[in-house]
């Protein structure tokens, strides 16, 4: 059993229901589960599952219809907005969607308009591992989608989060690259969380515990 500081994330019977005026969708059903520090956990399920849905309850971005998210010991905040600054302090989200702001460069993208040096080198170093290295100064419409989603990548760990929720990290990669990603997310996560969703097992072989998403609730694998 961990002491209760060493639990990072906690899901306690979160529900999820869109409302989109004609019908509701029950996306997440009265999913518990814990993440300690250290820990690599990997979420799998089909399509539709709720594994998205699921992720942006934990990072915060929709509030849950039911049940209650923590956070380092501390509930989210029921509204987005409320929740930003303990989001941008503490967890790196990477969404199956890449998103980045076309008029800034990858660089930019990852660092704002910080001028700090170490946080420079360290983008340096993190984006060779990757092979992103000489994409920095590159401005996403002119990247691949594989490369887009590494920039994301790179953005999410850009201020080395306590936790990293990644959403299909590797969806448009090919196998040694999506290995190179993994492999990155958890040596950068190794002292702190990562949570992955992922419709290919192959990359969660080094997880800790893998959770089975189906209908919106968790199952035995
Ligand atoms: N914004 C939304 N409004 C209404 N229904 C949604 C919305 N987003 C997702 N859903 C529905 O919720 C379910 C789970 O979706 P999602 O979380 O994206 O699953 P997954 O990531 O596992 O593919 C699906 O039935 C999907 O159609
Ligand atoms: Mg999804």
């Amino acid at each position: 059993m961990n002491a209760p500081t060493d639990v990072l994330l906690e899901a306690l019977d979160v529900t999820l229901e869109y409302d989109d005026g004609s019908r509701r969708v029950r996306a997440v059903d009265g999913v518990s589960f814990t993440l300690a520090r250290g820990m690599f956990l990997g979420l799998v399920g089909p399509s539709g599952s709720g594994k998205s849905s699921l992720m942006f309850l934990l990072a915060g971005l929709r509030p849950p219809s039911s049940g209650e998210v923590r956070l380092l010991g501390k509930p989210l905040p029921a509204s987005p907005d409320a929740s930003a600054s303990a989001r941008r302090e503490h967890v790196g989200f990477l969404f199956q969607e890449p998103f980045l702001v076309p008029y800034l460069s990858v660089r930019e993208n990852a660092l704002g308009h910080t001028t700090d040096a170490q946080a420079s080198a360290r983008l340096d170093e993190l984006a060779a591992e990757i092979g992103m290295a000489d994409k920095l100064e590159e401005r996403p419409h002119r990247l691949s989608g594989g490369e887009r989603q590494r920039a994301s990548l790179l953005r999410a760990l850009a201020n080395d989060p306590e936790l990293v929720l990644a959403d299909e990290p590797t969806a448009n990669l090919d196998q040694t690259t999506g290995r190179a990603v993994i492999d990155l997310l958890r040596r950068q996560t190794r002292a702190k969380g990562l949570l992955v969703v992922t419709h290919d097992p192959s990359m969660l072989t080094g997880a800790d515990r893998v959770l089975f998403l189906r209908d919106g609730r968790l199952v035995e694998g």
